[in-house]
């Protein structure tokens, strides 16, 4: 009867521990499917993003990514079943600020830079018990007109819509921050 009672609790022991981490083919299709959308979201913003700077440059791009960014987010959450967010350590808009989950992977993918590491994306169970997805976002050099050292005009316009703007001084190469998902099954 013991070693029944102990077998029982062995078992409901390793259920519950499993219910909190991962499998590793749990960890490969979420990466997968992260990264997959991941490709989306620079499809979808930044196709849109040089349109408008192509026909209208950084003064038209600067508004219609204030109007669409986070539209644009929302649509693409809906096609996939998921929650998609970007957030920085150094916010242009207070929409995007980042939760606790979030702020702790910005403070982790930070110091392994400081420490000359590679990042990558990391798939781990939160705590509301939702699978989450998070990649760094780095900038190149098609940022920087909005993220760099940008022009006195650029700075009054950004100011103009985003007055607590903490996001620009960045180089080719800096994480700008990460792309957040949430599966939602
Ligand atoms: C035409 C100007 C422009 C360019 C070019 C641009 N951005 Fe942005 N970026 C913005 C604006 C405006 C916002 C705020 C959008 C919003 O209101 O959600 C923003 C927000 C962000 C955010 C969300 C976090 C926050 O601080 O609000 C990230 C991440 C980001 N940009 C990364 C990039 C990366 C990476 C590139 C290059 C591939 C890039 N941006 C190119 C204007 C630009």
């Amino acid at each position: 009867m013991k070693t029944y009672i102990g077998l029982i609790l062995l078992i409901v022991l390793q259920v519950s521990c499993k219910s909190d981490s991962l499998s590793d083919k749990e960890i490969k299709v979420h990466t997968i499917k992260g990264k997959e959308i991941g490709q989306a979201v620079l499809t979808k913003l930044g196709g849109s993003l040089m349109q408008q700077m192509k026909s209208g440059g950084v003064k038209k791009a600067l508004p219609f990514c204030n109007v669409a960014a986070i539209p644009l987010t929302k649509e693409l959450s809906r096609t996939h079943n998921v929650t998609i967010k970007r957030t920085s350590h150094k916010l242009r808009n207070q929409n995007n600020k980042p939760n606790l989950e979030e702020e702790s992977i910005l403070k982790q993918y930070l110091a392994s830079i400081s420490k000359g590491e590679k990042i990558k994306p990391i798939v781990k169970k939160g705590q509301n018990g939702k699978v989450h997805f998070y990649a760094p976002m780095k900038l190149n050099n098609k940022c920087l007109a909005c993220h760099g050292n940008v022009s006195k005009q650029t700075d009054s316009i950004i100011k103009s819509l985003y007055p607590n703007d903490k996001a620009t001084g960045f180089k080719d190469g800096d994480l700008r921050g990460i792309l957040s998902v949430t599966f939602n099954d």
